[in-house]
């Protein structure tokens, strides 16, 4: 069972997730949050048992059962340039690789903001966010966690899995939450400090699931094949095109990147 109690104890940070708004459901916890950003002080964290409505990337659905996944948006309002806003994507992948890495092998990220184990997505995250031309008035990052899930649809079982899936046993989600939150916080932090992600970029490159694999950038109707190098500064994907040897600054947004031969 979840609940605003259980999981306010697994909470040990400053302000992320200190205030805790627990729905047993909603129809996307990223709109809940949106419609409470204003009267809402940074850091407030909504977190739904199922979604009726969840939405992913690229104006997909999430499918959002009761009782086996997390879905939470946590609302920021520190003041940031609006085009270092995709950086708060990363870094909530950051985090839930961090975590989910504490327990299961071969967990890996899926640029910008997919996490995969054993090449199966795992978790996914979508951020939006309220600006003015020159900052930020409210950004959130919204990240569905595949925990306890024993099946999926079947049109997703073969790229899908789940915490429960890999390792065999169920997992408490408030202590999921909990190290998600104190792992978001310590980046968080340390991204306010400087601007950009010049500090993870390392880690985030070691654990790019497809660095200097052939994959396939998706813009639309267009694509192309490249080598992917891993991200720069600023979270950009950098990749090298095979044709051309160019290499090509890849900006989050409306761009998939795949393998050449499946998700991954
Ligand atoms: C994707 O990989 O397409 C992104 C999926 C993001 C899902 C999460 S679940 C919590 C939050 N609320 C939503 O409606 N979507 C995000």
């Amino acid at each position: 069972m979840l609940s605003k109690e259980l999981i306010l104890k697994q909470i040990n940070t400053e302000y992320c997730g200190k205030n805790v708004v627990y729905l047993d459901e909603t129809d996307s916890t990223n709109e809940y949050a949106k419609k409470i950003a204003k009267e809402s002080a940074s850091g407030t964290l909504v977190v739904a048992d199922c979604q009726k409505n969840g939405k992913g990337r690229l104006g997909r659905s999430w499918t959002s059962p009761a009782g086996t996944c997390i879905y939470m948006s946590l609302i920021l309002k520190e003041k940031v340039e609006p085009v270092k806003c995709p950086m708060v994507t990363l870094i909530a992948a950051m985090s839930v690789f961090e975590t989910i890495r504490e327990e299961l092998t071969d967990v890996k990220i899926k640029w910008p903001n997919d996490i995969v184990v054993g090449g199966k997505k795992i978790t996914g995250i979508l951020t939006e966010m309220k600006s003015d031309s020159r900052e930020t008035e409210y950004m959130i990052p919204g990240i569905g966690i595949n925990v306890n899930n024993d099946e999926f649809a079947p049109e997703i079982t073969a790229s899908a899995t789940s915490m429960k899936r890999e390792a065999g046993k169920h997992f408490d989600r408030s202590i999921v939450i909990g190290k998600v939150m104190k792992y978001f916080e310590k980046y968080y932090d340390e991204f306010l400090k400087k601007g950009d992600l010049s500090f993870m970029r390392e880690i985030y490159n070691d654990n790019l699931v497809n660095r200097d694999n052939e994959v396939n950038i998706i813009s639309g109707e267009k694509s192309y094949r490249a080598i992917a190098l891993g991200i720069d500064d600023t979270g950009a994907l950098l990749v090298k095109k095979q044709d051309t040897g160019e290499v090509m600054t890849v900006i989050s947004g409306e761009v998939s990147v795949r393998g050449v031969y499946g998700y991954v």
